[in-house]
This record gives structure tokens, sequence and C-alpha cells, in this order.
């Protein structure tokens, strides 16, 4: 039996800022709970004498911040788990450094969570942290939570202090949604109504914190009772065996039983289920296993073996709520790469609906999320995936976003529903297609990505080949930033969120002018490395030539061909490129021009000469 099926396991979570008391109160619980060695108590005494926050007192967070040290040596993973058990149940503690990556950090630690701890100091009452946390634990699943109003002893144990702060919270929590709160009026540095209850606090008739983690009800966890089996690794020790083996996410599985498998639907039987243990009839929720089935079929990682009556949905859209954990803003448009247990795909956020309003949980509209901002957004993927909504299954509707430059985690999701939009529409097969339209030009379809700063003189270069194309029978297009930008784009500023959007509406009609068979040339200044990247992928290996017009800045201002660059010093344009937006030069363009002294005509026979070489005219 895992852990997680073994009755009376509470895993749970502290949240709080630097100074609230986290340390102190896991440290004073594992003290009250004879989870600390003699030799543990010895070097508390001793270290509490020579230093520690509390006076003379025992400085019961150097338990927990000694093992903080330790970890902060070799960082590794950045949530450590605390077991301790008391007669009644055992308990796991997700502690979560205090430092700049916290949200990232709670949310991982919530993840696993049945109940969160919020820390509030009783003498400063209720921040706006308390509330974030709050919102970001309660999206993240968990539906126990405690206000922990800490430092009683600082305010000499005042009933009306506590009631105060209980009393707000409880206002705010109201639209947190269906959630069990309990509030604790204590003091972790004195254990005030941490395992006993409080003499100095007789006003106080509520449980202490341990008796209320001993009790608390948390078995509704998991909503979907149908079979889940994410399968993480296929066993194949030698051609006569074929095994499939992970964690249970959800429900029950028995010898014979009919089983659907995500993302394909082809259907099988299950033939053996072995666990660490040997071979059982049967395995449920929380343990490791591996099966067999009773056909053969085509299985990878990051598949999913489900109750065939019953399966999980599939799709590549789906709607989510996002937490951003990067100082660098979620663009909505950009790729990033989404990881939902084993499986990865390519995702961009399509559209931000809301961000929610930490303060009182309103919803407000914005292009963009911030660090440590929630949203409520659409997805699209490159590739179905195989999940549960978040509501039915943490496991399978929670996922990461990933920088794909950095490998940096940036994001978290719980999803919400699937978009049936996608399923209806389908790819059109066309009888006439690329290379017949190509075949009829007698050329080589491509995109020509010119890429530079203002005034680099990428249009007048572009018009110069454009003619050069058309005088040898070519076929071509000009997609121009200043024009496109008066019809199509013209809803789009130049914020980084709005130039990620006019970059990936112009890759993709770019790819479209490329199906139609032409040679398009594309002048944009598209300043960011990943959205080049997204255009580049939009088309064949091949087809995309990006070409940068390396213009020094000093040259383009000097030339300030429309007195843009005036203006932009003077403060008249913000976020202008080069100026206060930047432009992240390309590492391995297909040609690089070294336009400062060289005539227009010279680059563009120079560009001329390469396609020739490439064999596309
Ligand atoms: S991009 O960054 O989104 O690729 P795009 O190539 O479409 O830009 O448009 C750039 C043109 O818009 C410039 O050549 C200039 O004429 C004009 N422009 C107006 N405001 C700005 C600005 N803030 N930054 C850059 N270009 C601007």
């Amino acid at each position: 039996m895992s852990l997680a099926q073994e009755k009376g396991l509470l895993r749970f979570l502290t949240c709080g800022s630097v100074d609230d008391g986290k340390s102190t109160l896991i440290g004073h619980l594992l003290f009250d709970c004879n989870e600390v060695s003699e030799d543990g108590l010895a070097r508390l005494h001793a270290q509490s004498q020579a230093g520690g926050r509390a006076g003379a007192a025992l400085d019961y967070s150097l338990l927990v911040d000694g093992l903080m040290a330790e970890r902060e040596q070799g960082i590794t993973i950045d949530v450590a788990y605390r077991y301790f058990s008391t007669p009644k149940r055992k308990f796991i503690v997700a502690d979560t450094p205090g430092h700049e990556q916290y949200t990232r950090n709670m949310a991982t630690g919530a993840s696993n969570s049945d109940l969160a701890i919020l820390l509030v100091d009783a003498s400063k009452g209720l921040q706006i942290q308390t509330k974030r946390h709050s919102k970001i634990v309660s999206l993240m699943g968990i539906r126990h939570l405690v206000l922990a109003v800490n430092k009683m002893d600082l305010v000499e144990y005042r009933q009306d202090v506590f009631d105060t702060i209980a009393a707000d919270y409880l206002t705010f929590a109201q639209k947190l949604g269906d959630c069990d709160i309990q509030a604790i009026p204590l003091s972790a540095l004195q254990g005030d109504n941490l395992s006993r209850h409080s003499e100095a606090m007789a006003w106080y008739d509520g449980p202490t914190l341990l008796d209320h983690l001993e009790t608390v009800d948390t078995s509704h966890a998991v909503k979907v009772s149908a079979f889940r089996l994410p399968v993480q690794w296929v066993n194949r020790p030698n051609a006569n065996f074929r095994g499939y083996s992970g964690t249970i996410s959800a429900g029950q599985v028995s010898i014979g039983d009919d089983v659907r498998i995500g993302p394909s639907g082809a259907l099988s039987k299950i033939a053996s289920i072995l666990t660490p243990d040997g071979e059982a009839k049967s395995a449920g929720i929380g343990e490791a296993v591996t099966v067999t089935l009773a056909d053969e079929r085509d299985i990878s990682r990051g598949n999913v073996i489900a109750a065939a009556d019953d399966p999980p949905p599939v799709s590549d859209q789906f709607a989510a709520h996002v937490i951003w954990m990067h100082q660098q803003p979620l663009l909505p448009g950009r790729q990033l790469q989404l990881r939902l247990g084993a499986q990865s795909v390519n995702a961009a956020v399509t559209e931000l609906k809301y961000v929610i309003n930490y303060e009182d949980n309103s919803h407000n509209a914005g292009k963009t999320l911030g660090f440590n901002e929630t949203g409520y957004c659409n997805l699209a993927l490159d590739h179905p995936v195989v999940f549960d909504t978040f509501e039915n299954n943490r496991d399978m509707g929670s996922f990461i976003l990933v920088d794909k430059l950095s490998n940096e985690t940036v994001g978290a999701g719980m999803i919400a529903f699937g978009l049936r939009r996608a399923d209806n529409v389908h790819w059109q097969a066309m009888d006439v297609d690329k290379q017949a339209r190509a075949a009829l030009k007698g050329q080589k379809p491509c995109v020509l990505w010119f890429t530079g700063l203002s005034g680099s003189g990428k249009s007048t270069i572009a018009n110069l080949l454009e003619k050069r194309l058309l005088a040898r029978g070519g076929h071509t297009y000009l997609l121009d930033g200043d024009n496109v930008r008066h019809g199509l784009n013209r809803d789009l500023g130049f914020t980084d969120a709005d130039r990620v959007e006019n970059i990936r509406r112009i890759g993709e009609v770019s790819r479209l002018m490329v199906d139609a068979g032409l040679l398009v040339m594309v002048s944009f200044i598209s300043p960011f490395r990943s959205e080049r990247r997204l255009a580049r992928q939009m088309v064949e290996d091949g087809e995309f030539v990006e070409v940068f017009v390396d213009t020094p800045l000093e040259i383009c201002e000097e030339r300030d061909v429309k007195g843009l660059y005036k203006k932009a010093r003077a403060g008249q344009i913000k976020n202008f490129t080069g100026i206060d937006s930047p432009y992240e030069a390309p590492e391995n363009p297909e040609i690089h021009l070294h336009a400062a002294d060289k005539t227009p005509e010279e680059l563009a026979e120079e560009v001329f000469a390469v396609l020739e070489a490439k064999g596309i005219v």
C-alpha cells in the first residue's frame, strides 16, 4: 500500500513571509512530537545560547534552518519534505524556503499537499502576501486552510487582536471557493496552542494546531474514480516481455479489465499486474505498477492507460489557470514547453482572459502576466495531450511551463477544461499542394526573413531584391512591417506582448504564402529570438532564410529616415527598439549582412548570390 493511501497520512505545507515564524513553528512541532534526537537537543541548547533568535529560550527554528543551510550548499531540490508522526497520524510537511523563488517552491509544495498553514504575525495583521498565498494554494487544489495567527505573545494574547484578524480573513476567504478554514491563535515560540492549550488564551476554545492536524478529514482529494495509469516507462527487457510502468494516479485496475490508451484511443485488456511485492490481481491509486496488455499496442512514455468506458479527455487546446513565476512576464503567443506528467509538447497562451487580483479575488483585464501573478487563459498545443481536469485529478490536471531557451520553469498550470472547438475543425487535405503550385512557378518557395533595427535598411534591400527576382521571372511577395501594421496588424502597438503577436501573425502569413509557392520577403524588426525561431519552425527545413541586416545603432540613428529616433530620444515615442526596448541579434543567421559600409545594391546582390548558391533561384 502506498503512503498516500495509508490511512492517517496528512501532507501539509506552511506559507508565510520570512519573519512570520515558519521555521519556529515546524521546529517546535517536531520537538513536541519527540522527533528531535538527544544529540539534536543538545546541539539546540548550545546553539540557542550562542545566539539564536529567541534570547535565552530555545530557538526551535534552528532545528529547521540548520537543515536548510545544509541544503543551500548543494541545492538540487527546492522543496524539502519532513516526516513526523503522533499515535494518531503521520505527517509530511513540505518545507519551502522563503527566498525569491518562494511562489514557485510553494506551488511545488502545494501540489502534493492536503492542507496549508498560513502564518500571520499577530503584531502586523493580515498582509496582501497572506491573501496571495491563500489564493495560490486554493488554486492548487488545497481545500483545508489553517490561519495560524502567530506571535500572540507579542500582543499580550489579546482576543480582540485575534478576532479582528480572523474576521478579516474569513471575509476574504469566502471568495476562495469551497474551503474549510480553521483560525488558531498561537505562539510558535512559546508553544501556546501548538500541542497544548494555552493558559494565557483561556478565551480560545478551539483545537490546538496539532489537534486539528490530527483530526481534519481530507478524504475527498481525488474525484475521478476511473482507472488512470500514466506510462512513465516502457519496460522491455527481452522480446517476450513488454510492460508499462508508472504510478496509478486514479482508480483501481484488475486483470481482465478493458482499457483504452490515450491519446491514440486503442483498446486492449489488462493481462497481468506486477507490483514491487510480485504479481497481483488488482492494484489501486498511488501504487507503482507494471502492467502487460493482451494485445500488442504501440505505447510510449507519456501515454495513459485508462478505463475503457471512462477515458480521460484528449485535446490540443484547453482553458487553465496559470501561475507565472518568472521575472520576465508571460507574453501570449510566445512558444513554451508544456510538461504534463511525462508528456511534453510545445504550447502558447492564445488568450489571457483575466488576471486575478489577490486583494479581493476580482478579475482584471490584462495583456501579460507578471511575476507571481495568476491568470486564466486559453492554451494551444502543437500536439494533443491526455489529461483530466484539475478538479478531478490533480496529477493529470496540472502542468508546468518551461522556457525553451533557458530551460527554466516559468509557470504552473491547472486545467479547467478542454476546448471542444478544436475537435470539430479538421485539416482539409487539398489535391493541389505546395509542390504543384511551386512547380508551375518553376521555383523553390521559401521565406527570406529580414531582421534588424529600424532604419537598418531591411526594406530597401528587400525591395531591390524583389525587383531582381521579379526580373528573373520569380513569383514574389514582400511583407513589410510598416505596411502590414496599416491593415492586418493595425490593432497592435510596440509593447513586448504586441510585438510577439505581430511576428506570430506574420509567421503564419508567410507560411501560407510559402504554401502558395511564393518567394516571400519579410521585413520586420522582429527583435526577439523566440518569435523568429517560431516563424522558422512554421515552415519546412531549408525554407527559412534568416537575413540579419546588421547596421549599428549609431548609424541607424544618424540616418533617422523617419525622424523616429529623434522622437524616441526626446521621450515622445516609448518602447523604441534599440533605445528603450531590446533587440536580440540573431546568433546563426543564414545570411549576415554587414550593412554599415556597403550600398543597398551590393547588399541585395549578396543575398541574391546566396539564393543562387542554395538553388532557390
Ligand atoms: S516589430 O518590432 O514588431 O517587428 P515592425 O517591424 O512591425 O516592428 O515595425 C517597425 C516600424 O514601426 C519601424 O520601422 C518604425 O517605422 C515604426 N515604429 C513606430 N514606433 C516604433 C517603436 N516604438 N519601435 C520600433 N519601431 C517603431
